[in-house]
């Protein structure tokens, strides 16, 4: 008889953002004539960039002609795609990193829970509370998290770092040693974003340990403090301890047609190993690559035009974002993010439970939103709202939820 992964008969409920749409779809199909605002799962609204659709275009032409055909892919991105991403996101701020070092994937939350691959089963693992459900999730499957204690909302054997009001939602050094660290700047779901002296204690800790740094900066484009790093490799030191998770989903409108890249760098080793080999050897073994029309898109985005359309889209969800925090506020909610973040985070008022304010706002503002306990037990208390939705519901939204307030 097959022995299954019995790690998943642990795993709690459904994943977080699957539990929200069956619950919202549940409510919808008992409601039908409530004209629902979604400002739940980060899923964008605008259509791709002109510059994006222009070059997929182009590209299908081309894949119609016996010349311009393109099979199998390399399974690490093709070389416009990573040349341009070495150049521009990287080289061109003062970062080192090369083309080899750069993975071309098909999203950052594929990456990040494909990347515990590489890692040993006794690996200790720290993650901020909250904390995006993936990095937990998929280290539970591997079998790295120990058992759920229903109580605490806890797993046992990880080490979890409060992300709190108390300390302006930034995790401390753990008590303990660690090996693998999930960071998250702009944070998903606070919205809190690192400063260089924040993020550099942490880059000296890995090195001195030899731990490392899984670093998802999925959201590297809404900074706009300047002095805020954009990558971890700003932080001296962090090429021989970090892994970089980056997406164009949230920047470019890609959450449909899936586009991201991690960097390894080949700086990075391990009891002898380079992570960047055997990251390459992963992906040879398991992923066939992005398909060619896809990263000709992301590529348009590298283009004058396509930079500046891909920045008016970040910028109309960075004015989205302001429109809940300050709508939100005035309403006498507590809030914080939004500013270097599409995600706002507020406290739930009169100290009510977070999925008991949710199902509130569901149910009398027909908005949708995150109980902030769906990523952790220090987000009770708290519900995230993305900046990703329409402008115009994203202010009907505010309005409706003040109007309940
Ligand atoms: C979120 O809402 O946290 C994200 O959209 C989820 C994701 O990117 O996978």
């Amino acid at each position: 008889m097959v022995q299954i992964n019995s790690n998943f008969q642990k795993l709690p409920g459904s994943y977080l953002f699957s539990e929200i749409a069956r619950r919202v779809a549940a409510y919808a199909q008992a409601n039908p004539d409530r004209a629902l605002i979604k400002l739940g799962i980060g899923d964008v609204t605008l259509p791709l960039p002109a510059a994006v659709t222009a070059a997929m275009h182009a590209a299908v032409d081309e894949m119609a002609t016996a010349q311009g055909f393109h099979g199998y892919g390399p399974e690490q991105g093709y070389s416009f795609l990573r040349d341009a991403i070495a150049q521009q996101d990287y080289q061109d701020r003062g970062v080192n990193i090369q083309p080899d070092e750069i993975f071309i994937s098909d999203g950052a939350k594929s990456d990040c829970g494909n990347i515990v691959d590489l890692f040993g089963p006794d690996n200790k693992v720290a993650v901020c509370d909250p904390v995006y459900p993936v990095y937990v999730d998929t280290n539970a499957m591997s079998g790295r998290a120990g058992e759920y204690d229903e109580k605490s909302g806890r797993w046992t054997n990880l080490v979890y770092m409060p992300c709190v009001a108390e300390n302006d939602f930034m995790p401390d050094l753990p008590g303990e040693e660690v090996d693998m660290i999930y960071l998250c700047f702009p944070n998903n779901p606070t919205g809190a974003a690192a400063t260089k002296e924040q993020l550099k204690p942490w880059v000296d800790y890995a090195n001195r340990t030899g731990a490392v740094l899984l670093f998802d900066g999925a959201y590297e484009a809404f900074i706009t403090t300047p002095g805020v790093p954009h990558s971890i490799y700003e932080i001296p030191g962090a090429e021989t301890c970090a892994i970089e998770f980056r997406s164009f989903s949230k920047t470019a409108g890609f959450t449909g047609t899936r586009c991201a890249y991690t960097v390894v760098p080949k700086a990075l080793t391990r009891q002898g190993a380079s992570l960047n080999a055997m990251w390459n050897r992963r992906q040879c073994t398991k992923f066939n690559g992005v398909p060619y029309v896809v990263q000709r898109g992301a590529a348009a985005l590298y283009t004058p035009e396509g930079r500046q359309q891909a920045k008016d889209h970040v910028a109309v969800y960075q004015n989205n974002a302001r429109v809940i925090r300050e709508g939100l506020a005035n309403a006498g909610l507590t809030v914080s993010g939004g500013v270097d973040s599409p995600y706002v985070w507020a406290r739930t008022p009169n100290g009510m439970g977070s999925w008991e304010f949710f199902d509130l706002l569901l149910r009398q503002a027909n908005v949708v939103t995150t109980p902030g306990a769906g990523f952790g037990p220090s987000g009770e208390g708290y519900i995230r709202l993305t900046g990703f939705g329409e402008t115009e519901a994203t202010r009907q939204a505010v309005e409706r939820i003040r109007n309940v307030l």
